[in-house]
């Protein structure tokens, strides 16, 4: 091995262990307010259900998950992100939960970085699998990175943001939008694009339709901030002047284009895209949000990573037990029995998120009537 290469690797897992050190500490920092605070349900005291009623189960394309949410992409690489995704692999395990690891590209040079990520395999041989790269690896690259995993699906992340950030990022995304064509045509497996972050913006859920895109998670802002994460980080140079830059997942779910948010089938039989949301998910609250803003399954990173480096994998199969019942009860007060109901609540957009949407003409007094319009069609 040339001192070259070793020093590569050696800076490659020191960035692994400080994304986990400075995630952890951002989630230690107490409550912040965002988004996810400025959207409101009406409450409607007699339209509720009975828990026993809901079903958390959630279809997305031919894929069915038992939650509507999901352990999303952290890490594998070093030797104490390994053990978090052994954590996270046996709790995904035992709840049913889908599971993400983080950008598998250390692994394709590296047989022994490869063990952070087999290790999910090994935990999990029957669950549901994510891999995850980075725009800007080629197709056989996505090819071995889905082989390696035995994976159901790969993320691939967009993170422009984080790169211009990042001491050793690229600031070259000129290729992105090909180099992911490229890989969503060859991949065994179906992609899901997701940003780390930043959000999805309307445009570019478009860009995404028109190279084929079926998944996309938009990852807003608002929870683990990357922007931070690279600014801490030793020969950082400052970028924290875009501090705020991006859009909340409760932005990009309301922003989104028609084609990411309806649920109907295409005329050649397909089934129509499927929009994820993460990015700042605490609790179930905020999930059930995000299934009323149109996410048909939401992602959760930082909450789930602080929980296995407190409690472990016990810690985070309790908290997701909790989560589920607690999700069950807010569809009953809420009057859903399936996820795909809560389209049916009516919601008030206030403070930052309520200017964002009045910004990009999204009709928020519509947002607040949905009810009242599915009872006039009922009644036609
Ligand atoms: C420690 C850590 C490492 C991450 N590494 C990756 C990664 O390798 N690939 C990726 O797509 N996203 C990565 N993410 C981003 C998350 O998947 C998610 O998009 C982002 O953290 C926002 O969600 P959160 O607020 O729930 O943490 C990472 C997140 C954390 C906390």
């Amino acid at each position: 091995m040339s001192s070259e290469s070793s020093t590569a690797k050696a800076s490659r897992a020191s960035r692994k262990d400080d994304h986990v050190r400075l995630a952890s500490a951002q989630q230690t920092e107490g409550h912040r307010r965002t988004d996810f605070d400025d959207l409101e349900f009406v409450h409607h005291a007699l339209s509720g259900t009975s828990p026993d009623r809901v079903d958390l189960t959630v279809e997305l394309g031919s894929w069915t998950w038992p939650t509507p949410f999901y352990v999303n992409g952290m890490t594998g690489g070093t030797e104490t992100t390994a053990k978090i995704n052994r954590d996270l692999a046996i709790a995904a395990a035992e709840t049913g939960l889908p599971m993400a690891c983080g950008s598998m590209s250390v692994a394709l040079d590296d047989a022994e970085a490869a063990k952070g990520f087999t290790v999910i395999r090994e935990e999990n041989p029957d669950g549901f699998v994510m891999g995850n790269l980075g725009a800007g690896r080629s197709a056989d690259d996505a090819r071995r990175a889905v082989e390696l995993l035995g994976a159901d699906a790969l993320q691939l992340h967009i993170n422009p943001v984080q790169e211009t950030a990042m001491p050793e990022g690229t600031r070259d995304f000129s290729t992105w939008l090909t180099g992911l064509e490229e890989i969503v045509a060859a991949c065994p497996v179906p992609v899901v694009v997701k940003e780390v972050g930043f959000g999805l913006s309307r445009r570019t859920l478009t860009q995404l339709t028109g190279v084929g895109v079926q998944f996309a998670d938009v990852s807003g802002a608002g929870g683990t901030d990357f922007l931070r994460i690279e600014n801490d980080r030793a020969g950082a140079d400052d970028f924290s002047m875009l501090t705020g830059f991006g859009q909340s997942a409760l932005a990009c779910l309301l922003d989104a284009p028609p084609e990411w948010t309806t649920a109907t089938t295409m005329d050649d039989g397909v089934s129509n895209r499927v929009l994820l949301a993460s990015g700042g998910v605490r609790n179930p609250y905020d999930v059930v949000k995000a299934l009323a803003c149109g996410a048909r399954a939401v992602g959760v990173a930082g909450t789930f990573l602080q929980t296995v480096l407190d409690h472990g994998p016990d810690g985070l199969v309790d908290l997701v037990r909790t989560w589920q019942t607690q999700t069950s009860a807010l569809f009953a007060l809420l009057g859903a029995e399936r996820s795909t109901d809560l389209d049916r609540t009516d919601l008030l957009t206030r403070g930052r998120l309520g200017e964002f949407a009045r910004l990009r003409g999204i009709d928020v007094t519509a947002l607040s009537h949905r009810t009242d319009v599915l009872s006039r069609r009922n009644q036609l």
